[in-house]
């Protein structure tokens, strides 16, 4: 039966006993990791979220009751151990930070006992993730994601220390709000007191927060819950954390510096790693024509290069015909893979068709100087040297060109950049390189929509510089929005907000709503810009991304409790799950279409 804790106190957690300890008694709970029985003799290795001790077992210590326990331990039980803190006897074991020590066992409780649990308790588990994830409770044992969830708690306190010092207040806002049709698609939760209408959970709490600086908070931060139906990756959840931020009475500079501060505490304070301020900035036309991303990794080179000019004449109809529809040929160097094989050239092709390439042409600089190509036959001698020259091409070097469309030769050879380069293990964790990429467009077209879209969010305010070119040219017009990235992930990003009405007004107009419409959705947000609005600006961190980065983890999950799956279901919990037919009738709702699994 599993016994109680009355009458006892934890005196010390596992790790935080060491030789200054010995002589002492003391009182240890955790998990038992591993139990040796060795006749008269019983070894256990105790685990608690501090990390492992060693506790030993004798009868002549312990008296026959307590013994008689230990000898039923097995891996995963509660224990308490009441005992005396000593040298090891067996040596001192350089893997353990208690291993020079270990408590000789007075008596033991067995607070609660396990079934054997379905994968071990160990770091580095090379168990399924999906076995795993359906025993999350089982799986947050392992220190290692133990120790990325303490990571993530201190740069939560952190973040809040700094910001509090900094003058932010913490403000929480709703999560159960209206639905606007911005952004991605929204999770919808229905009324019962209103059938038929339907709370959105929040993308961000993005409009709160700009009503808080209009009724004068000044600064305000969130460590805020969004949700966002959309397409998982590695790097996204449909419910994540942001450290969500707002300013008052501040320009891009204020914002970035405030910012910059924060990282620099955050990576030196739980790192010990300096990272060098001011965090170099870089426009977004300047990311995609160098690295063909708004979210460049700086680890390494390769960049684009734009030989659109070098190779207007040639008869190469690929060439010819992306620059006479207004694309262009852009092409990276891979240095020193020229005698990359046929097939793994071939591979690199089918990996570009799948942004959207329609081939891929390379040349490779042979050591004698000769090319292998895929296209030179179309190109006269001197138009293929001037094009090595162009690509600053090297005997041993592999040039690789795509020709399209600019947004589809920036995605291809930006993705391309990146594959050679994990290829080429250039990707060092260890290495973090920030960049601010700033003056976004202002509007991106849709063609599936047929109209511009906020490439950030309809608040954000256009470069004075550029507003005029709104009616002629909105796709030119630049915006006050910036992001900041680290290793080609998007941690954070925000910008300065429309506060003038009549911007507004017309940001609305050429996303496409109609004035009735923008007061439906956003009249709240109107009004309240009638009553003296401060200039404002914010920003806002994926808090996961953060977490995942600084602790070198391949993937969100491991640094979230209880994450989702790439089908946004809990494998734990087994959410989302039909409800009572009662429960809809409640709320109105009818079920149309076949139920999942019927
Ligand atoms: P944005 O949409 O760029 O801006 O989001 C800010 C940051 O949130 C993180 N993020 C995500 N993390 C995990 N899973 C997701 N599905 C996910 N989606 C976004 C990213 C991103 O950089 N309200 C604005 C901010 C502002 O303007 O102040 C906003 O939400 O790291
Ligand atoms: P083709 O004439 O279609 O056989 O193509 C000749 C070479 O050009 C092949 O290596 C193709 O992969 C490559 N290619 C085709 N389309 C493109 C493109 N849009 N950009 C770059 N290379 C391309």
């Amino acid at each position: 039966m599993a016994e109680s804790m009355m009458g006892l106190k934890r005196s010390h957690r596992c790790t935080e006993l060491g030789t200054a300890n010995a002589g002492e008694n003391v009182t240890v709970m955790g998990w038992v990791q591993k139990s040796r029985n060795k006749g008269g003799i019983i070894f256990v290795d105790l685990r608690d979220r501090s990390g492992i001790l060693q506790i030993i077992f004798e009868e002549s210590d312990c008296g026959s009751e307590s013994f008689a326990k230990a000898e039923k331990l097995r891996s995963e039980f509660v224990i308490a151990v009441t005992g005396r803190v000593e040298a090891r006897s067996g040596g001192v074991n350089e893997n353990l930070a208690t291993g020079a020590i270990e408590v000789r066992a007075e008596s033991l409780r067995i607070l609660s006992e396990s079934e054997t649990p379905p994968f071990p308790i160990e770091e580095n588990s090379k168990t399924k993730e999906e076995l795993r994830l359906k025993y999350r409770f089982l799986d947050l044992r392992r220190p290692d994601i133990q120790r990325n969830m303490m990571f993530r708690s201190r740069i939560a306190v952190l973040t809040r220390q700094f910001l509090a010092e900094e003058g932010f207040l913490e403000i929480e806002t709703p999560t159960l709000i209206k639905s606007t049709p911005e952004g991605a698609r929204d999770y919808l939760v229905p009324s019962r007191v209103h059938p038929g209408s339907f709370y959105a959970l929040p993308q961000s709490p993005q409009l709160f927060k700009q009503l808080l600086m209009c009724s004068g908070y000044d600064r305000y931060f969130q460590l805020a819950r969004c949700y966002r139906d959309e397409d998982l990756r590695a790097d996204r959840q449909p419910e994540f954390t942001q450290i969500d931020m707002e300013l008052s009475f501040v320009d891009v500079d204020d914002v970035i510096d405030v910012n910059e501060r924060l990282i620099h505490k955050l990576f030196k304070e739980l790192l010990d790693i300096e990272i060098p301020l001011p965090i170099p900035r870089m426009t977004w036309q300047e990311a995609m024509d160098r690295f063909g991303s708004d979210k460049p990794d700086l680890r390494f080179g390769m960049e684009l290069k734009n030989v659109s000019e070098t190779v207007k004449d040639c008869e190469f109809a690929v060439f010819k015909n992306a620059l006479a529809q207004g694309g262009s040929v852009r092409g990276i160097n891979a240095r020193g893979q020229g005698a990359m094989p046929r097939k793994k050239i071939d591979a690199l092709v089918e990996f570009a068709k799948g942004f959207g390439a329609k081939g891929l042409a390379y040349l490779a600089v042979q050591p004698d100087g000769s090319f292998k190509s895929s296209f030179a036959k179309f190109m006269t001698e001197e138009e293929l040297h001037g094009l090595v020259e162009a690509m600053d091409g090297q005997q041993g070097d592999l040039l690789l060109f795509a020709a399209d469309k600019d947004k589809v030769v920036w995605d291809v050879l930006g993705n391309l950049r990146l594959e050679l380069a994990r290829q080429q293990e250039l990707l060092k964790k260890d290495d973090f390189k920030f960049l601010w990429v700033t003056e976004f467009p202002l509007l991106e077209y849709s063609e599936e929509q047929g109209r511009f879209v906020a490439m950030h969010h309809p608040f954000t305010m256009p470069m004075e510089e550029d507003w005029s070119k709104i009616d002629e040219d909105p796709g030119a017009v630049r915006a006050k929005a910036y992001d900041i990235v680290l290793n080609g992930t998007e941690l954070g990003g925000g910008s300065v907000r429309i506060h003038q009405a009549d911007i507004q007004a017309k940001m609305f107009e050429v996303l496409g709503f109609t004035p009735e419409q923008a007061r439906e959705q956003f009249g709240f947000l109107l009004d309240a810009f009638k009553f003296g609005v401060p200039p404002h600006a914010g920003l806002a961190y994926g808090m996961d991304r953060v977490a995942m980065l600084m602790v070198g983890a391949d993937s969100i999950r491991d640094v979230i409790a209880f994450p989702k799956v790439k089908d946004a279901s809990c494998l734990m919990t087994e959410a989302p799950a039909p409800v009572d037919a009662k429960q809809l009738e409640e709320l109105g709702i009818e079920v149309s279409g076949e139920e999942e699994g019927k």
